[in-house]
Formats: structure tokens, C-alpha cells, sequence
């Protein structure tokens, strides 16, 4: 079995997703960070596939997932990923996110937290930004809308890999560097937006009651792995893992290291069953 693209009609939305494994085992969700699109997840579609039902989706506006007329929040990008859930009938899943994909996990869990069956945050953060990053999303906005995505695509790579993944990732670096370029520069300027005005979910973890684990690159630059620690301080239970010879996109500069935790993680699932 190989991994298949699929698209649904939610009610907010048409939703692009991919999918690999058998529809009876346990659920595992991605979610993608910003920009970028489903496809970050295929190597861990593929490696889970015998194992489990494994969808990887694309959040409204980027990849092939329409973006609709509603202002981008992290909030709504929540009601997506339950709506989503709701039309393929899981009730429960494992929800994997990466940074922008653990914004939306976490945000969910305020009204959601009966929808997970586990969480696996990855190079992500709970605090909301500061006045200062506002400041410059909304730099980076303006900017976009003067000079295009360029220099901005250029720019990003420098803070998502770690330095040597320049040299030992090339295929990584531009795929990345394309689905920059290839991500409408609206959903781009809509969601910069969203992200400066998410609210913190760092209050929520505490009372989160499901298995979470924490993955971090060693070299992340937007989403340390000190950050990552203090998200494993106010969740009971987690555990942490800092994945070696990776920045912000640990599941593609490392996936060996990355698919090991994952998938021992997973096993929990097994046993709890
Ligand atoms: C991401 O990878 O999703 C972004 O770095 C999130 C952010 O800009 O806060």
C-alpha cells in the first residue's frame, strides 16, 4: 500500500489530505507548520503505513486545500482539523504538529481535548508572540506585498535548517524553498497574520490527560529545545526527546532519529488497546 491523495468537502471547507494504512487502526494526524503543506509528511506517511491509519492534511489556503473568505485564525484552523475529523468519522486520533501544525493541536485541546487519543509536539512553542515578533510578521507582511516571495523564501531557509543541513539535505532545503514559492503570497500575508494573533495555549497543557510527546531539533533556531522543555514541564507525564543534527524541521533533516521516538511513542497506543 502507498500513500493516496485525497480531497473532502468539510462544512467550512474542501480539504486536500493524503493517506496511507488501513482505515481500522489508530488514527495519526499531521499537521504541517507555515507555509508549507502536506507533503513534509510523506516520509512519515510511509513509514507508518502498516501500522496505522496515517493522514497528513493541508491547512486551509496552502497545498491544494481552498482557502475560503473567512480571516485566517489559529482557532479556525482548529474547527478545520476537528471538521476534518468529523467527515472522515475519527472520533479519537494520535495529532502530530509541527510548529504552526502544534499551534493548532494545542488550540484545539481547549474545546477538543476528547478528540485526542495522544499529541506529539514537534519544534513548536505554547506562548503567543511578543510584542516584538508581531512587529516584525507585520514587517514581513508589508514586505511581501511590496517585493513578492523571493527574498522572503530565501530568508526563511536560513532559520528553518540547521547550517550543516545545507550541506547534507539539499533535496530537503529546495523542496522546502519551493513550496515556499509555490504557496499563494495572500495565504501567506493571511496567515503571518493569524500566527501574530494567536493567543497562548501554554494555561491549557496542564490539564491535558492524553500521552504527549515532545520533539525538538537540537539546533532549532524559531522553536528551541529550551522552549520545548518548559511545554514538558506543564504537561504531566510527557516526554521530551531533542532529535540531533536538525533545526526547525526535525522530521525532514533527521527522520531516522525522528521516526524512532515517533514510533516508539506510538507503541503506548498498542498497549493502552
Ligand atoms: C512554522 O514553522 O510553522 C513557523 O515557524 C511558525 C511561526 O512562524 O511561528
Amino acid at each position: 500500500m502507498t500513500v493516496n491523495a485525497m480531497s473532502i468537502l468539510i462544512s467550512t471547507n474542501n480539504t486536500a489530505y493524503l493517506e496511507s494504512g488501513d482505515v481500522i487502526k489508530l488514527p495519526v494526524i499531521f499537521i504541517h507548520g507555515f507555509p508549507f503543506d502536506k507533503r513534509m509528511w510523506e516520509n512519515q506517511l510511509l513509514e507508518l503505513k502498516d501500522e496505522y491509519r496515517c493522514i497528513a492534511y493541508d491547512v486551509r489556503g496552502h497545498g491544494d486545500s481552498k482557502a475560503g473568505e473567512v480571516d485566517f485564525s489559529i482557532a479556525l484552523f482548529a474547527e478545520d482539523l476537528i471538521a476534518l475529523m468529523d467527515a472522515l468519522q475519527i472520533e479519537k486520533a494520535v495529532i502530530v504538529g509541527l510548529s504552526m501544525g502544534g499551534y493548532i493541536a494545542m488550540n484545539a485541546i481547549q474545546k477538543y481535548s476528547h478528540r485526542f487519543a495522544g499529541l506529539v509536539l514537534c519544534d513548536t512553542q505554547c506562548a503567543a508572540d511578543t510584542a516584538e515578533a508581531k512587529g516584525k510578521r507585520k514587517k514581513t507582511i508589508a514586505f511581501i506585498l511590496r517585493n513578492g516571495l523571493a527574498v522572503y523564501a530565501e530568508e526563511s531557509l536560513k532559520n528553518l535548517f540547521a547550517l550543516a543541513s545545507f550541506q547534507t539535505k539539499p533535496q530537503e532545503v529546495s523542496f522546502i524553498h519551493n513550496t515556499i514559492l509555490h504557496t499563494p503570497a495572500t495565504t501567506i500575508c493571511r496567515t503571518l497574520q493569524a500566527l501574530a494573533d494567536r493567543k497562548e495555549t501554554c494555561k491549557v497543557l496542564p490539564q491535558v490527560n492524553f500521552p504527549v510527546l515532545i520533539l525538538v531539533g537540537a539546533e532549532d533556531k524559531i522553536t528551541s529545545p529550551e522552549v520545548a522543555q518548559k511545554m514538558q514541564e506543564l504537561i504531566s507525564g510527557s516526554e521530551l526527546a531533542i532529535i540531533p543534527e536538525a533545526g526547525h524541521l526535525s522530521n525532514l533533516e533527521n527522520p531516522i532519529q525522528f521516526n524512532l521516538k515517533l514510533k516508539d511513542f506510538l507503541k503506548k497506543f498498542e498497549q493502552l488497546s
